[in-house]
């Protein structure tokens, strides 16, 4: 424990293989690359961010519940979920911190079924489009906030 504040930095599924998605919806950091700038921008503002990545529901879930426990503030991309998990919106109505739903691309640009999320009514609020930038935004909003 270094004494800064934690940050947990929740990815939803298919962000592992960003490098496979397409570059002009997506950028083209790789997942570990946009690991290291959202660690890296979280140091800058005295952050101790830790960043994670899951395909599961399930798994996804359990970390929202560890966040209500432990009082952790939560930067989400919730990724495909977002448009459909009631299960995971009723645990990020559970928390206990303010939780930022972060999106690389702007949903309500493209596809009709990405401009529904379940998320963003219980999230303190959305930043979108923005590619990796979406994740410092977010943190320096969550900086303010906590
Ligand atoms: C995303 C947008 C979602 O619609 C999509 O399913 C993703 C990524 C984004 O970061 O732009 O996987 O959350």
């Amino acid at each position: 424990m270094n004494g800064t504040q934690r940050v947990l930095i929740l990815n939803g599924p298919n962000l592992d293989r960003l490098d496979l998605r397409d570059s002009t919806i997506y950028g083209s950091m790789n997942f570990q690359e946009l690991s290291a700038f959202v660690i890296a921008k979280a140091v800058e503002l005295g952050l101790t961010a830790e960043v994670r990545q899951s395909n599961s529901e399930s798994e996804i879930i359990t970390w929202l519940h560890e966040a209500a426990d432990q009082r952790l503030p939560v930067i989400f991309n919730p990724a495909a979920f977002t448009h459909y998990s009631y299960a995971i919106r009723d645990a990020v109505a559970m928390l206990t911190a303010p939780l930022i739903e972060v999106h690389l691309s702007n949903p309500l640009s493209r596809e009709e079924f990405r401009h529904t999320s379940v998320i963003s009514g219980v999230a303190k609020g959305t930043i979108t489009g923005f590619g990796a930038s979406s994740y410092a935004l977010a943190l320096s909003a969550m900086k303010e906030l906590i």
